[in-house]
């Protein structure tokens, strides 16, 4: 059959063919045997009955042989048929029911109606699992649209600040309203730095969340990384009053294979968050210790604190908790999200703790130690 025509008969049909192709197939050896064999064979065993016939009665026999077999494979043949019809129905019932669920649910996904499922239908096993595999991918699809709109939405919303701020600048500057001093200069080259950053930040995010984050990994002792990124906030720390008290303890000497900006990159945004909700007179406490197999630094603050609920949040792209609303003081969300994404590429974690409101939280940064980390992909470059 060319694939035309097994496209315009249906799966029904087919199957339906193929069973009355050998259904025929059995009815015509029956039919020879009967007709070839049968009438000898029956001949031989009348006369080992009784050797001696009257030609008539014999004739009359052998005739009510012969329809016998006829009546016998007429309704052989008609059994079959109607066996063959309803195992056909019944088999493709669930099938076709299941196919063509798969089909329109196919067309609603094409169409962009992502939220298209299918159940199942009693097609089999193997359909079962088609619309298994079907309902995760349309999951797994839908899931990635709404991270989409949900990062074009906070995008929208993080550059609608700093771009309405430059609008109305230039437009008090173009009609005298403004003077170009100092304050202004300040405020754009702080807006504009804000645009920039997020550009950054976005690019590290969707590299981050796609696996695309390249480390560069080199050996690197733990004192050392903490003691670059403790002495670099020390004045942003004495400048707001809050104290910054580094106690590296027994990790001072470890070896990590780590990218050292990174790393960095996830320090710098933790004691930058404890500062910014640390009150003055505060304490920021940066501790490492061995645990096992792993390297712990942990930046503990004696400020805000977190609600247990918001835990887990703070994680998220651009979650920003109630403190830290104000645009002006705060960042953009995304510096813990990025740094999650970094302790993961090294093939450790990132995690908070807090005992709540006012009590302080507590951001703990778990390294493998070497044997323990994944061998850089491109040796010689250093680079996965
Ligand atoms: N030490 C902390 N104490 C209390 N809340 C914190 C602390 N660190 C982070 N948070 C909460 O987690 C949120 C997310 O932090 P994250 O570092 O991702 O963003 P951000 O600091 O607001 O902006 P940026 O993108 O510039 O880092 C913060 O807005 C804040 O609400
Ligand atoms: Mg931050």
């Amino acid at each position: 059959m060319s694939s035309a025509g097994r496209r315009r008969y249906g799966l029904a049909t087919r199957l339906l063919f193929a069973q009355v192709v050998v259904l025929l197939a059995s009815l015509l050896t029956a039919g020879l045997v009967a007709l070839l064999l049968g009438p000898s064979l029956f001949h031989g065993h009348v006369l080992q009955v009784r050797p001696v016939w009257d030609p008539e009665e014999l004739l009359h026999i052998e005739r009510g042989f012969r329809e016998a077999s006829f009546v016998a494979l007429s309704a052989g043949l008609l059994i079959s048929l109607g066996c063959a019809i309803a195992v056909t129905w019944w088999m493709t019932r669930g099938m076709q029911r299941t196919l063509d669920a798969l089909t329109t649910a196919a067309a609603e996904v094409s169409r962009g109606h992502l939220s298209a499922r299918v159940s199942s239908a009693g097609g089999g096993a193997e359909l079962d699992t088609l619309a298994g595999a079907f309902n995760l991918m349309a999951g797994q699809l839908e899931s990635t649209e709404a991270t989409r709109r949900r990062l074009l939405s906070d995008l929208a919303h993080e550059l609608r600040t700093p771009i309405s701020t430059i609008q109305l600048y230039c437009e008090g500057l173009s009609d005298g309203v403004l003077q170009w001093d100092e304050g202004t200069e300040r405020v754009l080259t702080e807006h504009t730095g804000r645009l920039a950053r997020l550009a950054g930040d976005i690019d590290d995010v969707s590299r981050a969340e796609e696996g695309r984050l390249e480390l560069d990994l080199v050996p690197v002792a733990v004192g050392h990384l903490l003691a670059s990124a403790v002495e670099s906030h020390q004045d942003a720390f004495a400048r707001a009053g809050v104290r910054l008290r580094d106690e590296r303890g027994s990790a001072d000497d470890v070896l990590v294979h780590v990218d050292v900006h990174r790393v960095r990159q996830v320090l710098d945004n933790l004691l930058r968050n404890a500062l910014r909700h640390t009150p003055p007179e505060g304490t920021v406490v940066v501790s490492a210790r061995r645990a096992g197999e792993e390297v712990h630094v942990t930046v503990t603050d004696s400020g805000d604190g977190i609600p247990a609920d918001q835990l887990d949040h703070v994680f998220e792209r651009f979650y920003r908790g109630d403190t830290a609303r104000d645009r002006d003081h705060g960042g953009s969300g995304i510096g813990l999200t990025i740094s999650r994404a970094i302790a993961d590429a090294h093939g450790g974690s990132l995690t908070a703790s807090s005992a709540g409101p006012g009590q302080g939280s507590s951001f703990t940064l778990r390294l493998p130690s070497p044997a323990r980390q994944r061998p850089p992909r491109g040796e010689g470059t250093g680079r996965t």
